[in-house]
This record gives structure tokens, sequence and C-alpha cells, in this order.
């Protein structure tokens, strides 16, 4: 470390050193050397961090602050980097069997010379974020430690809202504590004097990759700055590295809302759902009861970790803090609850810019006349085009969900009464369907379809099986997944 210090800025030394923790002093220090960064920066936590951060992006062009909201920026990607890539997502591991069909598979040792070469240097001009940060309630038993080295403020930014980052994580992390690793750039070095400019960095699509190491648990993602590719909280620690740990530890990591319901006489029932992305789990997550004496509470919108608990009942949490959720198509009368949760500290990813200083997307609320699109160029309906991309996304806090239900960080949990497996379609399939028992449900899971959708870039079919909405995370062999679940 102290040969670090003695080559650049190196934020948050101190901590480090008096932290004391080998393991992270050694991620720290082997990413710095391999991507070269122009300054090291160890991620705090704390609102003026943000702010700070925030504030180095709205002056390099990347962010606009919006007039209309407080405290929250619009951000436009590049066409290349608009969702989540599949055929660039890879599954390593020593036996191919283990990461079975549904996967791509390739060899450790291939992917980390490929990807090595592809990192060397590549942080250049740029400041290396340390984030450490929580999945599940911070101290929480079931909850995760994963620390991300990013070259992108974007992504930090977009984690202190996702996730729990900082000193707090540190503290229980403590010299001994054990985390997932997750290493991620954007993959565009910056020449001498050369700053983003307004042009949101990332590599072209044959340079990216979204890699999970499963023997080792660690996650190496390059060249994508967007969404599920490069918050490596979300799909590939608490999905994709999760998976693998929850099969190993006898638990499940799931593509899960959780929410509440309340009967008139008090009586709370808990549902867990799954449905591919885009698919609506979101809604769903923050409906609203028309029955009268009936509550509905959002716990989480996109992943469920559940355990069993010593009554044997299986228990949830959502180990995110916030939501990563698709814009077009959510309005007031779609989801009341959603557009409050963003209504503020928030952050859009290539939504339309009003002239007034708000954001717009399809299917929102109204019409709009006129604005800049999401690719930077003037737009009015007789434009031709869309004004947001179809996966447009906010990221708010899940605390300004007014929904939000009082245990939704219960560190227990909630006990599950209810699965529901669905997808988008539109056609063929009726509306609802009840499972005779355990075992057809595990069936009618296994067997899901829906139709794709923009949450994915390179995802075309007309209809894909999609078992458990788990396709694109189940990172082992999906045999072992649904023979884990038949009653036996
Ligand atoms: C998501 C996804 O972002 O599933 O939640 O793609
Ligand atoms: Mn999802």
């Amino acid at each position: 470390m102290e040969f670090l210090k003695s080559k650049m800025d190196v934020a948050g030394y101190d901590k480090l050193v008096s932290l004391g923790n080998a393991k992270l002093n050694e991620f720290v220090l082997e990413t710095a050397q391999l991507c070269k960064p122009d300054s090291i920066y160890l991620c705090n936590g704390s609102k003026a961090e943000y702010d700070t951060i925030m504030q180095e992006m709205v002056d390099s062009g990347l962010a606009t602050p919006l007039a209309k909201k407080e405290n929250s920026f619009l951000f436009r990607s590049d066409p290349s980097d608009v969702a989540r890539v599949e055929k660039r997502t890879y599954i390593a591991c020593e036996n191919e069997e283990d990461a079975g069909p549904t996967n791509n598979w390739i060899h450790p040792d291939e992917l980390k010379s490929e990807m090595t070469k592809l990192y060397d240097g590549c942080m250049a001009g740029r400041t290396m974020y340390v984030i450490p940060y929580s999945m599940g309630p911070i101290g929480s038993p079931i909850a995760k430690i994963g620390v991300e080295i990013t070259d992108s403020g974007y992504v930090t930014c977009n984690m202190h809202i996702m996730t729990r980052v900082g000193d707090k994580v540190l503290d229980i992390l403590g010299s001994d504590g054990e985390f997932i690793p997750c290493l991620h750039s954007v993959g565009k070095p910056l020449a001498e004097g050369e700053s983003d400019n307004g042009i949101w960095p990332c590599a072209s699509m044959d340079d990216k990759y979204i890699s999970h190491f499963t023997d080792e648990a660690k996650i190496w993602s390059y060249g994508s700055g967007y969404g599920g590719n490069a918050l490596l909280g979300k799909k590939c620690l608490a999905l994709r590295i999760a998976s693998v740990m929850a099969k190993k530890e006898g638990w499940m990591a799931e593509h899960m809302l959780i929410l509440r319901l309340t009967n008139p006489e008090g009586r709370q029932y808990h549902v867990a759902a799954a449905f591919p992305s885009a698919c609506g789990k979101t809604n769903l997550a923050m409906l609203q009861s028309k029955v009268e004496g009936w509550k509905v509470e959002c716990i989480g919108d996109d992943i469920a970790w559940m355990k069993i608990g010593d009554d044997g009942k299986l228990y949830a949490i959502n180990p995110e803090a916030g939501f990563f959720g698709v814009a077009p198509g959510t309005n007031n009368a779609t989801n009341p609850m959603a557009m409050a949760s963003c209504s503020k500290n928030s952050i859009f990813t290539n939504c339309l810019l009003t002239d007034d200083g708000d954001v717009w997307w399809e299917d929102g609320d109204g019409p709009c006349e006129h604005g800049i699109d999401w690719k930077g160029n003037e737009w009015t309906p007789a434009s031709g085009e869309k004004g947001a991309h179809p996966n447009a996304r906010f990221t708010a806090p899940a605390a300004q969900c007014p929904s939000i239900c009082p245990d939704w960080e219960n560190p227990a949990g909630v006990p599950i009464d209810l699965f529901i497996f669905g997808g988008r379609r539109t056609s063929v399939v009726p509306l609802v369907t009840q499972a005779l028992d355990w075992d057809h449900g595990v069936y009618m899971g296994a067997t899901a379809a829906s139709e794709p959708t923009a949450a994915a870039l390179d995802v075309k079919a007309q209809l894909r099986r999609d078992p458990f909405a788990m396709l694109p995370f189940c990172a082992y062999n999906m045999g072992d997944y649904w023979l884990s679940l038949i009653h036996n």
C-alpha cells in the first residue's frame, strides 16, 4: 500500500491501513497496479461524497441536473450500452457441467487472460473508486458484503442508492471479514488532459464482458456502464454469485419481488413473485388495494433472498436498498408509488429531457410537445422516434416509496405464504392459473415463458422459456435448480 501512495493520491489510505484487512488491501493494490488509475478514492457513503462525485459528472457534461426534481439528475448512455447483454455475460468455473446448458461457460484461465489484457491501463486518466457495500441490512446474518472497484462515478452514485455503502460496512468487515470482490471498468481510458466531455464512456460490444468466477465468488465486468452490467451488487452478486452460494449453503437467491398483504382482520400474508425483467414486478410490488379493508405494502421489487427459519417457514429479505425501475409505462395511473419514489434524490438514465427541466418517457403522465431525446437530439412527437429508450430507468431510494413496509429492512425477513410465477404473454395462456400442489407449482415455474423485453439487448425470440425468471441469473446448472425444488 505504501508503494501505491508514493505513486498516486489515495483518499482513504489511513482508513485502509488502520482497518488492516489484508484481502481488501491486496485487492486495491493489485487492481491499481493493473488498471493504472490517476487516483484512488475509498467511499465513505456520505451525502457529501455523493454530491461531490455527481457535481464532477455535471461538470464533465455527463449528468444534467433536473430543475423540476430536487437533487435529481439525468444521464444519457451510448446506444450500444442501454441494457444487459446476455451474450457477453459469462459463467467461468472449472467444470462446464456446473454452469449447465443455459449459461455461457468459459474456462476461468482463458477468460482471465483475455480480460487482463483489457484491464491493463484501462483506468488511465480516471479515479478508481473503492465501494464497500452490503447487500441486505448491515450486519444482518443473511447480508453479504461486496467491494466494487470501479472507474465510473455514475456507478458509484447508483451504488449509493441501490446498496448500503461506506464506513458502516467497513466497520462490520473489520480486519478479517469476508467480501466478494467485484471489479468494474467502463473500458475507456483517457489520454493526458482528455475528459469525457459529455460522452458516455464504454467499450465496443465485442469488448464488453460481464464475468462471474463462480468457484471463487468473484466478479469482473468490463466495457459497459449500464445497470445490471455495472452495478455489480444487483444481478451479478445478489443473483448470479448468490445463487451458487445459496445452492451450497441451502438457501435461495431469486428474481422475485416481495410484498405484504394485510386483510381487514389484520392477518398478514407475504407474497414472492418471479417475473422476467421489465414484466411488471415493480408495479405489482407497489400495488395499491382497491378492495375495501385490504392493504398492500412493498418489501422489494426485484430480488428475494430466502432461508428456512427455525420454525420451518421460508423467510425472505430484500437485499437491495433502492429501485432500478423501467421508466416507460410508469405513470400516476399505473404506479403512483413508483412515481413518488423517484420524485426526488433520484438518477434517471436515457429518459427525455423536457424544456422545463423535467424527465419524460413514453406512456408516462401526459404528452410532451418538445424536448431533448435520450440520444441528445431535439425531439417532437413528429420525430418518429422514441423520446426515451424503452429500457430507460429511474434509480430511486426504496425508503422514498410511500407504501414501503415497516419491515422492509427487518434482518429476520418475512415469512412467505405464496409464490407467483408470471411473464409477459399477449395470447394463448390463461390470465391466472393456480397450481394443484407444490410439485405442480415447480413444473409451472420451470416451464414459464415470456415475450422478450428491452431489458436485455440481445434477446430477440418471439417467446422464450424463462424458468422461474432466472434464465439470465441462475449461475449453475438449471437442472440442479429444478431438482432442488421438487419434493423428495
Ligand atoms: C433488472 C433486470 O434491471 O432484471 O432488474 O434487468
Ligand atoms: Mn430484475
